[in-house]
């Protein structure tokens, strides 16, 4: 199976962006999602945005990567009621709006933060109302009156799953983030083109954890295409997981948070 890639241009325009900046962060397992996720919605509202960052991987990573540390719970519970035929729906009064206004969890530079919680012993069973009323919300966020103006960003677990069933449907654009390795490549190609399934939508490849412009290239050869931008391989980041505390915080001028400050600029014009 070959075929062309259907990617934007790389830099879209030079023009300002009208709206705010909407994407959801995808990759492989492990490529450095919840780290960029994390690092952009902090820099997003350094530029003066509102931000509301989603974490919809039932595993843990975006809390600690925006600076609130390792949280677990699920936030949007009582936020949805099951009727009788066992359908779950928003609780009367509650619309996106209110939604994030009452639960989200206000972060570091007033990032504000919802998810669903994270898998427990017994499944996604215990979370399934915060989970239902989470999934609500993401499908609200476009037509609600103020939250229109809103910076959206979106951390995806691994794999192009939830792409595929519509759990990003905020988003415009998909950063794709990659890893100069041969499975993360193939991984990234076919979640793209998943992710891209849904008309008006855009995938830019992010090459994360590189280890100079060889990498770079070396993934661009491989895609087909140039990465939207680049991320150096940086023991800051590490560190920083390490002590579980986000590297915006730890080590602000490292490498790594650079180049998404970088990426975040592109972002904003593209
Ligand atoms: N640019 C980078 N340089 C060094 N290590 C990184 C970089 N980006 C991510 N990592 C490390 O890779 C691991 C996975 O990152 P994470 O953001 O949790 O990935 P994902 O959310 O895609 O599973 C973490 O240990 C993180 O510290
Ligand atoms: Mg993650």
């Amino acid at each position: 199976m070959s075929g062309t890639l259907i990617i934007a241009h790389p830099v879209r325009s030079a023009a300002l962006r009208v709206g705010p900046v909407r994407i959801a962060i995808v990759g492989k397992g492990g490529a450095g999602k919840s780290v960029i996720s994390g690092t952009a919605a902090r820099l997003l509202a350094r530029r003066g945005g509102k931000v509301l960052a989603l974490d919809s991987d039932p595993m843990p990573g975006l809390a600690i990567s925006l600076g609130l540390g390792p949280l677990t719970e699920p936030f949007l519970e009582g936020a949805a009621e099951q009727s009788d035929d066992g359908r779950w729906r928003l609780r009367k009064g509650i619309g996106a709006a209110r939604a994030v206004q009452r639960f989200a969890k206000v972060g570091p530079d007033g990032v504000r933060l919802l998810q669903f919680g994270k898998a427990t012993p017994e499944g996604l069973g215990p979370i399934m109302g915060s989970l239902n009323a989470f999934f609500q919300v993401t499908h609200r966020l476009a037509t609600t009156g103020v939250l229109r103006e809103w910076n959206v960003v979106g951390d995806l677990p691994a794999g192009p799953r939830q792409a595929a069933f519509d759990w990003a449907p905020y988003a415009d654009t998909f950063l794709v983030v990659v890893e100069p390795t041969w499975k993360s490549i193939l991984s990234a190609r076919r979640i793209a083109r998943i992710a891209t399934s849904r008309a008006g939508t855009v995938a830019l490849f992010v090459a994360n954890k590189v280890h100079g412009s060889s990498d770079v290239k070396l993934i661009e050869d491989r895609l087909g295409t140039a990465a939207f931008g680049a991320v150096p391989a940086d023991p800051a980041v590490i560190e920083a997981d390490r002590r579980g505390a986000a590297v915006i915080d730890e080590t602000p001028a490292c490498p790594a948070v650079t180049a998404i400050a970088r990426l975040v600029d592109q972002l904003m014009r593209a």
